[in-house]
């Protein structure tokens, strides 16, 4: 089952006008310099970033998203973003279910269903987050958290056109940390299969899994090319258009 891989830049909270538009130019130079890459690019800078980057990736092979929703189309919800708002600017994707927002804003799986179903009916896809914490995964609960929140964050019309996985797991954001190779096979693995259970063989089989959480140049190769592995979510390292690059071409791009 061939599944394009995604290289997707998570920017976070991160970047002003000057250096996110040298940013989004940076990338867009480099994937036009790459032809018709296999894969496929996707940048998620903060809100306030989101028109100029568009502007900045104008004719470049590369995809924008917002890093999060609100659940409604709009109304009294100071400080929100609608999903509709998104694809009004030009989004094609929103990632829910960060583990930051999880963490820092309380976000329960019940939540993140919601403003992924109000995603898909504004017309967006959604790279939904999952993955455990340190102490799940030493108390061997990461294929039961990440089961739970599949089952509790993906809504039922999900499918393979519309949403995408991706397992970070918490302890490997930012700090340099990965599970090895096996371990995040196995959690793919296994994430298919709820995928499976949940949505069909079917939507299962095509749909994307990213792993993301310290993916960098040097250890994209590895991750890319586990047969569950379809893209990664980057962090850090899409704050740099050689890093960003760099794990696409490492990987075989
Ligand atoms: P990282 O972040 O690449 O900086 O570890 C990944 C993410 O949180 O999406």
């Amino acid at each position: 089952m061939a599944r394009k891989i995604m290289i997707a830049g998570n920017w976070k909270m991160n970047g002003l006008l000057e250096d996110g538009v040298a940013l989004a130019k940076g990338v867009a130079a480099e994937v036009k310099k790459m032809g018709k890459p296999e894969c496929e690019f996707l940048v998620c800078p903060p809100f306030t970033l989101l028109t100029s980057v568009k502007k900045a990736l104008r004719g470049a092979k590369v995809a924008l998203g917002a890093q999060d929703c609100h659940f409604a189309e709009k109304g009294a919800h100071t400080g929100d973003i609608s999903p509709v708002m998104l694809k009004d600017l030009g989004c094609q994707y929103v990632i829910t279910g960060h583990s930051e927002r999880r963490a820092d804003h309380g976000e329960s799986n019940e939540l993140i269903c919601k403003k992924s179903q109000a995603a898909y009916n504004a017309g967006l896809k959604v790279i939904i987050c999952i993955g455990e914490t340190l102490a799940e995964r030493d108390a061997g609960k990461t294929i039961e958290v990440c089961t739970k929140q599949i089952m509790g964050s993906v809504p039922e019309t999900a499918t393979a056109a519309n949403t995408v996985i991706a397992y970070e797991p918490v302890w490997a954001i930012g700090t340099g940390k990965t599970p090895t190779a096996q371990d995040v096979e196995e959690v793919h693995a296994a994430v298919r299969k709820v995928l499976a259970k949940k949505l069909g063989k079917g939507n299962a089989n095509k749909m994307r899994i990213l792993y993301g959480g310290s993916v960098k140049p040097a250890n994209a190769k590895e991750f890319l090319a586990l047969p569950d592995v379809d893209g990664a979510l980057i962090g850090g390292a899409s704050l740099k258009v050689e890093d960003f690059i760099a794990i696409a071409k490492n990987a075989g791009f």
